[in-house]
C-alpha cells in the first residue's frame, strides 16, 4: 500500500501574504489524534515533495485542514501557496506527534502556547470534546507579530462557541488570549512575558502556572520552544512525552526554512 493518499483541495483562504490555509478532501482510512501532524505536499513528475504539517481540523471532522506560511524560496511552500480548489496534494497515511492530552497528566487547567502557524495543532485539540473532559479551563494562547497574523479568531471566538457538539464546553471552559508583539492591540507581548510578568493571569481571571495544577503545550519557533520550556523547567514541570505522560509537551511549528 502506498504511504500517501491523494487529496483534492476544496478551499484556500490567504490570511496574510505569509499565511495561508486549505482543506482538502479526507481519506476514510486515515486515523489521527486531535494534535499530531503528518506528511503532506505534492506529487512532483520527479519526486513527491513533502513536509510535516499539523492537521487543524478536527479528527471527527470529513475534510482536512492544514495552516502554512508562504516562503517565496521554499521547495514546497512557494509551490504550495498557488494552490487552487479542485488541485491535488499528497496526505500520509500516518500521524504522530507528542501534541496530544494522553502525552499530559490529569490536571485542572491546559494552556496551549502556539506562535504562528504554531496554533494548527491546537485548533484541532479545542475541537476535541475529550479536551474539555480532561480540563476544567483550556486557555489558547496565540502569540504573533501583527494583528492581521492572528488567523482563526473569527472560528474560535464565534463559530466554535454556536457549534452543535462541542459549542457548550467551549462557551464555558476555553479561554482565548491572542497577543501581538508588533502592533497596538488590546493585548501586547510574548507569552513567555505575559506569563513571567503574571499578567497573563490577573488578565484572565486564574492562578499563575503552577505543577500542581496546570498542564501545558507548546508550538512555535525553536527560540519560542527553548525559552518556553525553560521557564516551565524552572518551576517544576515534568516535560512528557509518549507512553511517559508529564506536566508540559513541546512540538515545533513545522515552518519551511
Ligand atoms: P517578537 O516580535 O518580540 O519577536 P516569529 O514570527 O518570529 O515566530 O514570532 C511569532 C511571535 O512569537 C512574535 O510575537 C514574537 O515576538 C514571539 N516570539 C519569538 N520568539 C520568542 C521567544 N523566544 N519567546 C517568546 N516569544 C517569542
Amino acid at each position: 500500500m502506498a504511504s500517501f493518499t491523494q487529496e483534492r483541495v476544496l478551499d484556500v483562504h490567504h490570511w496574510t501574504d505569509t499565511l495561508f490555509s486549505f482543506t482538502t478532501t479526507r481519506d476514510p482510512s486515515f486515523r489521527f489524534r486531535n494534535g499530531e501532524f503528518t506528511m503532506m505536499g505534492l506529487a512532483l513528475s520527479e519526486k513527491p515533495l513533502l513536509r510535516a504539517y499539523s492537521v487543524a481540523s478536527a479528527n471527527y471532522e470529513e475534510n482536512l485542514e492544514f495552516f502554512s506560511i508562504k516562503v517565496a524560496d521554499g521547495p514546497l511552500t512557494s509551490r504550495l501557496q498557488h494552490l487552487k480548489t479542485g488541485d491535488n496534494v499528497i496526505v500520509g497515511r500516518k500521524a504522530t506527534g507528542t501534541l496530544v492530552i494522553d502525552n499530559l497528566k490529569n490536571g485542572r487547567n491546559l494552556y496551549l502556547i502556539g506562535t504562528g502557524t504554531g496554533l494548527a495543532p491546537f485548533l484541532s485539540v479545542i475541537k476535541d470534546p475529550a479536551t474539555y473532559e480532561r480540563f476544567e479551563k483550556v486557555v489558547l494562547l496565540h502569540g504573533c507579530r501583527r494583528v492581521s497574523e492572528l488567523a482563526y479568531g473569527e472560528l474560535i471566538t464565534e463559530r466554535l462557541p454556536k457549534d452543535e457538539l462541542i459549542g457548550e464546553m467551549v462557551r464555558s471552559q476555553l479561554i482565548y488570549f491572542p497577543t501581538v508583539t508588533r502592533d497596538p492591540f488590546r493585548n501586547r507581548g510574548r507569552i513567555t512575558d505575559l506569563i513571567t510578568s503574571g499578567k497573563l493571569f490577573s488578565e484572565i481571571a486564574l492562578p499563575t502556572l503552577h505543577p500542581a495544577h496546570d498542564r501545558v503545550m507548546i508550538c512555535g519557533s525553536p527560540a519560542l520552544l527553548a525559552d518556553t520550556k525553560q521557564l516551565l523547567l524552572d518551576q517544576h514541570f515534568v516535560e512528557g512525552n509518549h507512553g511517559e505522560p508529564g506536566d508540559f509537551v513541546v512540538e515545533k511549528a513545522f515552518a519551511e526554512r
